[in-house]
């Protein structure tokens, strides 16, 4: 998957602003990024449901969007909200949409059995999809998904909304199949999902890229190792060392930054600490830095 020079203008805005990417096959690549950055237009953009201003794309060695509906009949696809038919069953959902993808009756049974199984769903085969739960009907999506046997998997937003025993089942089904070789592409607000899954991201904001790598290295890259967080007030006229320490206020919030522990740990001491937590910094500090903390859209 490789796109270059993207930009898709809207008239008020430029949704995505200048992307280039290159994603290897087997792949697991995160798409990061806040409110508005341009995730899913990104995503839409790949899939051919919308046409470039500027800028070129191959996936599976397609040019899109002219070639988009030969290449989606080999990609999965994960919509950031459930498209699923309520007034069908589990396996009505699946049967229809394998259809589409032309399988024989056979294939398609023994498809949906094994789907099913994969999912966890086969108690729930015949249920109505209006007795589903929210989380349930995520897992039904991921297996509508791969149907067809999809080289390559774009999930939006797969895990929003699911409570942890549904993430982790799903972490599990995704790690699954990047150990089968598949390309995954997904986005995500979580930010230890990333950390967990990709094996490289891109933080998105306002349609730039403003950061891309292993998750590990952008964490390296932006900020000091450890990170004290205060949760009381800190003396305003407080002075540090600037070679050891990197202080940064956020409301009533005081992070300090430093390369090791021990200085943090003296610092607990000396300024009488008690409400503080002393932890790694992590992708997710990152994000917030490279975003901006203020809320957008
Ligand atoms: N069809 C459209 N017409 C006009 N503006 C649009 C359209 N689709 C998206 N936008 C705008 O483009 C920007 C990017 O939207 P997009 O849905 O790609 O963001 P996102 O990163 O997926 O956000 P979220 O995390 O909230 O899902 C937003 O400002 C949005 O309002
Ligand atoms: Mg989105």
């Amino acid at each position: 998957m490789r796109v270059a020079g993207l930009v898709k203008r809207y008239p008020d805005r430029s949704a995505v602003d200048g992307v280039d990417l290159d994603i290897p096959r087997g792949e697991c690549f995160g798409l990061l990024g806040p409110n508005g950055a341009g995730k899913t237009t990104t995503l839409r953009l790949l899939l051919g449901l919308t046409t470039p201003s500027l800028g070129t794309i191959t996936v599976l060695g397609y040019p899109i969007p002219r070639e988009a509906r030969l290449a989606r009949r080999r990609i999965g696809v994960v919509p950031q909200s459930d498209n699923l038919d309520p007034d069908f069953s589990v396996v009505e959902n699946l049967t229809v949409y394998a259809r589409y993808f032309g399988l024989s009756p056979r294939e398609i049974d023994s498809r949906i059995a094994s789907l099913l199984d994969f999912a966890q769903l086969t108690d729930r085969a015949k249920t109505n999809l209006r007795e589903l739960s929210g989380g349930t009907k995520r897992r039904l999506t991921l297996i509508r998904a791969l149907i067809h046997d999809p080289e390559l998997i774009i999930l939006d937003e797969p895990t929003t909304g699911l409570d942890p025993h549904a993430r982790q089942h799903l972490w599990d089904r995704l790690g699954s199949l990047r150990a089968a070789g598949r390309t995954l592409i997904l986005t995500t607000h979580y930010m230890e999902e990333a950390e967990r899954l990709c094996d490289r991201v891109a933080i998105l904001d306002q349609g730039k890229i403003r950061a891309l790598g292993a998750p590990r290295e952008l964490v390296e890259r932006a900020l000091p190792r450890f990170v004290l967080e205060i949760r009381e007030p800190v003396d305003e006229g407080l002075s540090l060392d600037p070679a050891c320490y990197r202080l940064e206020r956020v409301g009533a919030l005081t992070l300090i930054y430093a390369a090791q522990r021990e200085p943090l740990a003296d610092l607990v001491d000396r300024l009488h600490l008690t409400r503080y937590i002393e932890r790694p910094t992590n992708l997710e500090d990152c994000f917030l830095k490279l975003t901006g903390r203020e809320l957008r859209e």
